[in-house]
């Protein structure tokens, strides 16, 4: 075995070769399968890009409808998981019932046929069917509320909205949401990949493995961002207030939610599409006052950070738009699961086809040859 250097959080160490997507981090470009995502973003739809990441390749027309009418088909959850769900408590976070809820896919459609491709496309299908709805349920199942069961006549985008709002959505808050879910589909060797990709390398069911993600994009270093920005922005309460509460911040080292990445040292890509999303929003459901405050912190962070290379990452701006969809902030992270769900699948598939089980090494910093003290004498 060779040696290699102890790098906190595995930074700059490959543990995968992957054609899945690909960032520069300098540049500020994020492809998918070599397509840019600002591409993607203006002329794809969400469950396009899935099967573009999962299989490899754009579908053709009728690859693409009978991927949709598949998971149009399964997006019903069975009765025992919204029995199960509703035993939830409801002050429970909507991440937590979804990463329970999401294991428990695996008690009913587990089968462990890891090398026959028709299961692992039932797998597909019913994930990114089912996980949508399972969020929307405990959303109105946590206040005594009957779950609202998918409407057959939407879209993926619009029927989670209606199942989320009990009410059809305006075509331009689908399409706003829709190309939400395209940006956070996939974003190569972050934390829950990388924690889906190491379940994954067991051989253990596709549930398992989608299960263990959602638990690792739930932090606030990860997915959790999103809703910790909207606190902040609601903490800080008015324009005049951002300086002081920056300079707060920097004085005690304190990290700024929605800023910096480990990867990327210039504005995130897909922050800059998704202001651009939230200024429609703006523009077409009326203004939201927090949106000045985000710019006015944008400024002032760049100005005090830029040149440590920290800018706004994509958690920075979603929120916004997610607000003006009616989405409260406890859903933020969720719904980055119910887009990333396709990143994690598009790993788990890319990882069968060449697997070898996860299992590194560590530096061992602790004693030798101690002795047993008996407890009488501790
Ligand atoms: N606010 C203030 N300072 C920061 C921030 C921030 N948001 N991010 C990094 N820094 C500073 C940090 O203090 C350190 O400074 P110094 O060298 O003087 O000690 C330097 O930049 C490097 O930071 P790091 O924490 O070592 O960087 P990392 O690559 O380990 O962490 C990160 C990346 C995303 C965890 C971090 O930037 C962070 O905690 N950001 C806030 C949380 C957030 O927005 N997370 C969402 C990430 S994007 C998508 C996603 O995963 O959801």
């Amino acid at each position: 075995t060779t040696v290699c250097e102890y790098k906190p959080g595995l930074e700059g160490i490959p543990v995968a070769q992957s054609s899945i997507s690909y960032v520069d981090g300098q540049k500020g470009i994020l492809e998918y399968r070599g397509i840019r995502i600002e591409e993607l973003a203006a002329k794809s739809t969400f469950l396009e890009t899935a099967y573009l990441l999962i299989w490899g390749e754009l579908p053709t027309k009728e690859e693409l409808n009978k991927f949709e009418n598949d998971i149009r088909y399964h997006r019903r959850i069975k009765y025992r998981i919204r029995d199960m769900m509703k035993c939830f408590p409801e002050t429970g976070h909507p991440m937590d019932a979804l990463q329970a809820s999401a294991a428990a896919l695996g008690l009913f459609y587990s089968k462990r046929a890891l090398d026959n491709p028709d299961y692992i496309r039932e797998a597909v299908v019913r994930l990114l069917a089912k996980i949508p709805t399972m969020v929307a349920a405990f959303k109105l199942m946590r206040k005594g509320n009957d779950p609202v069961q998918p409407n057959d006549e939407l879209d993926y985008a619009a029927n989670f909205l209606y199942m989320l709002n009990e009410r059809k959505p305006d075509p331009l808050a689908a399409k706003v949401f829709d190309i939400c879910l395209t940006l956070h589909a996939e974003h190569t060797m972050n934390a829950s990949t990388f924690s889906a990709m190491v379940t994954a390398s067991t051989l253990t069911d596709p549930y398992a493995v989608v299960a263990s993600a959602v638990g690792t994009l739930a932090g606030p270093l990860h997915g959790g961002a999103n809703e910790e920005v909207i606190d902040m922005l609601e903490e800080i309460g008015s324009v005049e207030k951002v300086r002081p509460y920056l300079d707060d911040c920097l004085q005690y080292k304190k990290k700024i939610m929605g800023f910096g990445h480990r990867v990327y040292k210039v504005k995130d890509p897909r922050a800059t599409i998704l202001q651009n999303l939230a200024e429609q929003m703006f523009d077409k459901f009326g203004h939201d006052k927090y949106y000045d405050i985000a710019l006015e912190m944008e400024r002032i962070v760049e100005e005090k950070l830029a040149h440590k290379g920290i800018y706004a990452n994509v958690d920075f701006y979603s929120g916004l738009v997610y607000r003006k969809l009616g989405i409260p902030s406890d859903l933020f992270t969720p719904i980055f699961a119910i887009a990333r769900v396709a990143g994690w699948l598009a790993h788990w598939k890319e990882q069968l086809g060449e697997n070898r089980i996860f299992r590194p090494t560590q530096i061992y910093t602790g004693f030798h040859d101690e002795p047993y003290i008996p407890i009488a004498e501790r």
